[in-house]
């Protein structure tokens, strides 16, 4: 086998609550994640020459170790020990960037498992999630991926029952959120209002949709700047009046998503927001890899 294509699917959060700032400049957090069908495909391929080279069509993004999908292929090799020789990283990216969709993380953990097929190293995806720690907070999760509650750094994963099947709509306004600089306003802020995560966990476990749709809550919505919280609210709204069951915004956001039980109304709103806003997708949830 020389070459192998991974896919590295999107991640939602369906809840995500911040418990503390930690010593070590981290956050302690309790999240519920979902990956989604939307994905970017990362093709490995063994090469004779020496070392790690990274390409992708998305021409601003880094080629070097600042790319999470090189930084995970040198974690691979510095954990395992295995002589990557040649290796040539090809990313084709459909996931937005800078979205608060794991879009990075996930293709870090998408190199992780597909070093593992294409070497032959034999890990779990348990000991590939604890190599990914050290290259970002989400990639143990995207290693894992399906319905999973994060919490610690977002390393200590539980798996959870599979949220019913649904259909998603998620709407990229046109801005980027620096994930630093929200936890850093974050700091600065009384928080007033957390996600019920115990109330979704049980309606997760009766495989009640709605139930989950209505108890989802981003603590990071309260700490944006006025004007993008306006955007994200009424991309939330708009959501609602097409029939979303509920509505959230992602990580450190600016995506936001709305759950639907009935795929012509997503399709709808997905039809409605794109002409709005080019980066939105109408996608459904994936288990675990
Ligand atoms: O681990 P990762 O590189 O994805 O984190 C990016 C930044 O997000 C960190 O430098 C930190 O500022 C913040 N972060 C945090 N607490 C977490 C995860 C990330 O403060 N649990």
């Amino acid at each position: 086998m020389n070459s192998i294509i991974e896919p590295a699917y999107a991640k939602l959060n369906l809840t995500l609550d911040i418990l503390g700032r930690r010593d070590d400049g981290y956050h302690d957090l309790r999240m519920v994640m979902q990956s989604v069908s939307l994905c970017d495909q990362v093709k490995l391929t063994r090469t004779p020459s020496q070392g790690i080279t990274l390409a992708t069509d998305w021409g601003f993004l880094p080629t070097d170790g600042k790319n999470i999908a090189y930084a995970a292929a040198e974690a691979f090799r510095k954990a395992t020990g295995v002589d990557l020789e040649g290796l040539s990283i090809t990313l084709e990216k459909h996931i937005p960037v800078c979205a608060g969709t794991a879009g990075g993380s996930s293709d870090g953990a998408a190199v992780l498992r597909g070093l593992n097929r294409l070497y032959e190293t034999g890990l779990t995806l348990e000991q590939l999630a604890k190599i990914g720690e050290q290259v970002g907070s989400d990639v143990p999760y995207c290693v894992l991926g399906g319905t999973m509650l994060a919490e610690g750094r977002g390393e200590i994963l539980t798996r959870l029952p599979a949220l019913p099947q649904c259909h998603i709509v998620m709407c990229k306004p046109g801005f980027a959120v620096s994930t630093p600089e929200l936890y850093h306003r974050v700091d600065s802020i009384k928080m007033r209002c957390h996600p019920d995560a115990s109330g979704l966990l049980k309606a997760l476990e009766a495989g009640d949709l709605s139930g989950v749709a209505r108890r989802m809550y981003n603590v990071f919505e309260d700490a944006l700047p006025a004007q993008r919280a306006g955007t994200v609210r009424e991309i939330r709204n708009t959501l609602i009046e097409y029939g979303a069951l509920g509505a959230c915004m992602s990580g450190s956001g600016p995506t936001v998503f709305g759950i639907f039980s009935d795929q012509e109304e997503a399709a709808q709103a997905a039809e409605h927001l794109k002409t709005l806003y080019q980066e939105t997708f109408l996608v459904e949830p994936v288990s675990a890899m």
